[in-house]
């Protein structure tokens, strides 16, 4: 990255989307892309296009994707959309959604966006803005999503499905869930004697592990970046937090093989039967009531996160849908973002996949709550959730992120170093 802007932190975003567009250098796929100026495409082109689309999203675990194209191209054979389906890594789906974007590929029309990558996106004028004849409503909608679509107040993404962390545990081995970290921790005496691994969330070194550190520190009352915009990773409660994973992994709480874990790892071993407690996305809540493979259908429970003195800090996740400016079919794309934003979709997604609607009378549904236990949970879980930091220089944040936790996970850096190293790491970030 080759970024030459003042040290300013404030307003961040104003500096940021100049140096973005004063950028020649690529994001997170690594350099090449755009020859000078601009950046971004054409956000008056092509309103009115209408024809066939190509949608793009990382892994379906869930089997929701599929069926409702199926429903929208019956009903649309001139507008039909193609599924492109991408990896279930986060950063890999980033990195992909880059390369096309840099390449002013058409043929990506309608991507799912993760909550993060939002700013990066509008500020390199990757995304169609939804104002005007692209204009889509929000309304009713938890307001933490529309913001986790929206850059210098302007919406860019939809929210789809909104996320949560929670506490996946055995309720036939601990009859009342731990409130906070050191109880859970103290209950791996339980999973020793079973001969079971005790506690596992995404460890692996990718984006799962910057939110499963940013849990661990805000769960101690810490956050990563200040109100001022600064990095604040160098406080005792961060220390704390980082503190509590790494003495997990050093006691054999969290098992070796579990630094390997993303999502689907850990559901395989907690639906195998080998793990106490896990941290995770409201979508295990379906596969591990329903998969044939599940041994642990009936004897699982969900809970907050374990915090400090009582129930902790799960970052916020979830999906949005933003249109691409190389986009040919605008038209037909907004239309296709409505329909799967729809409340007949949110309430598919809620029962089919167990995920998180955004839309916040679901959560309120008495039928539903009735069908979909975890909802209410869920709900704090997200009403309380604390947003990663939002900055188009995201990438580079993370990174500093996942790189010195990781590190000191496997002991190649104390805590005290690896965050003196996050906090320069990210201070560089922030303020090219
Ligand atoms: C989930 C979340 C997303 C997060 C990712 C990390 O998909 O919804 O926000 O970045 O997990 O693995």
């Amino acid at each position: 990255m080759g970024h030459k802007m003042s040290r300013m932190y404030l307003p961040l975003a104003a500096v940021a989307a100049a140096a973005l567009a004063l950028s020649a250098c690529g994001g997170g796929a690594g350099g090449g892309g755009e020859s000078g100026g601009g950046g971004g495409g054409d956000a008056a082109a092509n309103l009115d296009g209408r024809g066939p689309i190509t949608y793009v999203q990382g892994k379906d675990n869930s089997g929701v994707v599929r069926p409702l194209i199926e429903k929208w191209n019956a009903a649309h054979p001139d507008e039909k959309v193609t599924f492109k389906e991408q990896s279930d890594n986060a950063d890999q789906q980033h990195d992909d959604l880059v390369k096309n974007f840099q390449a002013k590929n058409a043929d990506y029309d309608v991507a799912s966006v993760d909550v993060i990558w939002t700013a990066e996106f509008a500020a390199r004028g990757w995304l169609q803005p939804l104002t005007d004849t692209m204009k889509v409503s929000t309304d009713g909608m938890l307001p933490a999503t529309v913001k986790t679509g929206t850059y210098n107040e302007v919406l860019y993404t939809l929210p789809q499905t909104s996320d949560g962390g929670i506490l996946y545990y055995r309720k036939d081995l601990v009859p009342t869930p731990p409130k906070t970290w050191d109880e859970m921790m103290g209950m791996c005496s339980i999973a020793k004697d079973k001969g079971i691994d005790c506690y596992a969330g995404q460890l692996a070194q990718y984006e799962g592990l910057t939110v499963n550190v940013a849990e661990a520190i805000n769960s101690q009352g810490g956050e990563i970046i200040g109100k001022d915009g600064k990095p604040t990773v160098n406080s005792p409660e961060a220390k704390a937090g980082l503190g509590n994973l790494v003495k997990a992994y050093k006691d054999g709480n969290i098992p070796k093989q579990a630094l390997t874990y993303q999502e689907e790892q850990g559901r395989q071993s907690f639906e195998d039967g080998k793990l106490l407690f896990l941290r995770n996305w409201p979508y295990v809540y379906n596969l591990a009531k329903t998969d044939g493979s599940s041994t642990v259908k009936d004897t699982f429970g969900i809970a907050p996160l374990p915090g400090k003195d009582g129930p902790g800090a799960s970052s916020l996740g979830g999906h949005n849908l933003g249109v691409s400016v190389y986009s040919k079919n605008k038209a037909t794309a907004k239309d296709f973002v409505e329909f799967m934003t729809s409340k007949e979709s949110e309430k598919f997604y809620a029962t089919q996949g167990s995920l998180a609607p955004v839309l916040g009378a679901l959560y309120d549904d008495a039928e539903l709550v009735k069908q979909l236990p975890y909802l209410p949970v869920l709900k704090t879980s997200i009403e309380n959730a604390v947003p990663r930091p939002v900055t188009p220089f995201y990438p580079a944040v993370t990174q500093a992120i996942q790189q010195n936790s990781f590190a000191a996970l496997q002991g190649s850096k104390t805590v005290d170093q690896a965050l003196t190293d996050m906090e320069s790491a990210i201070s560089t970030a922030v303020s090219k």
